[in-house]
């Protein structure tokens, strides 16, 4: 795996810091630091970090006697988190292959990564063979994009005037949409006392425009969808009619996510 994030890739890990943390992932560590019962001295891991914020909610929970790690596969996620908080221990990996023995933490938690991981069995059996006897784990999965109609509503756009595959890598986040397929991918890597509860949280951003923009020009590149000005344009026309619904007088787009939170524990 690649160590150094180049300069676009840090400016891409700053640029999920300061768009998407604080407009759609901000208020959800509290349920996942909560989840895996994460408190002062515990050791933690959190699988699929990002630029941190769950990490660091976990930190201030654990204090200075616990030990929080952090880990993602992207370089710039990665050097954007040691930016924000260099006390944390940041790693760069995967979680179907983690770098750990056996038994390593007291908490694994995960927060909107799994739909991307490439093998679900083995990245729960990593986290499971991770986690101390007694270990807890708390993961945060989307509910499908019917229980998250602001982004059902810039699917159907792209769907209509982009191409069926860019509305695909739109739907992506949303493909674990059924709560009991991932419980059971936890049972069977061994964890026990499984329990899934949903949550839903509102995101927030400056306005329809930024969010749109934002998926047109950083999330589709990474399928290899590069949209002219042209298109970027009439897709942004589209959506401001179909978003007008979640626009705050004051022209943030206000909407609900709905997610949910699984947890579980390692036997004793
Ligand atoms: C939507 S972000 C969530 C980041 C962070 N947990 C948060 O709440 O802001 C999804 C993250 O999953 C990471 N990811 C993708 N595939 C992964 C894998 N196989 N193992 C671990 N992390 C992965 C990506 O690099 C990305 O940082």
């Amino acid at each position: 795996m690649k160590s150094e994030a180049t300069q676009e890739e840090l400016q891409a890990g700053r640029g999920y810091e300061a768009l998407f943390v604080p407009a759609v992932f901000a208020p959800w560590p509290a349920h996942l630091v909560d989840g895996a019962a994460v408190r002062e001295g515990s050791s933690v891991l959190d699988i699929a970090c990002g630029s941190g914020v769950l990490a660091r909610a976990a930190l201030e929970a654990t204090g200075k006697s616990g030990r929080v790690v952090g880990l993602d596969p992207a370089p710039g996620m990665i050097a954007a988190a040691r930016e924000v908080e260099p006390q944390i221990d940041w790693v760069l990996g995967s979680a179907e292959k983690l770098p750990f023995d056996n038994g390593s933490f007291d908490c694994v938690v995960s927060q909107f990564g799994m739909m991307f991981f490439q093998d679900h069995p083995k990245a729960a059996y990593e986290m499971y063979r991770v986690a101390k006897s007694g270990g807890k784990l708390a993961v945060a999965v989307w509910h499908s994009i019917d229980k998250n109609p602001a982004y059902r509503d810039i699917v159907a756009v792209l769907d209509e005037h982009v191409s069926p595959e860019a509305a695909d890598a739109l739907r992506l986040p949303f493909c674990l949409g059924d709560p009991d397929q991932v419980a059971g991918l936890f049972s069977q890597a061994g964890f026990d006392n499984i329990e899934i509860k949903t949550k839903v949280e509102q995101a927030k951003f400056p306005s329809s425009r930024t969010m749109v923009e934002a998926e047109l020009r950083g999330w589709l590149p990474l399928f290899d969808i590069f949209l002219s000005e042209e298109k970027i344009g009439e897709v942004l026309e589209k959506s401001d009619a179909k978003l007008m619904k979640y626009s705050s007088p004051s022209g943030e787009a206000v909407f609900p996510t709905s997610g949910y939170i699984i947890t579980a524990q390692k036997s004793e």
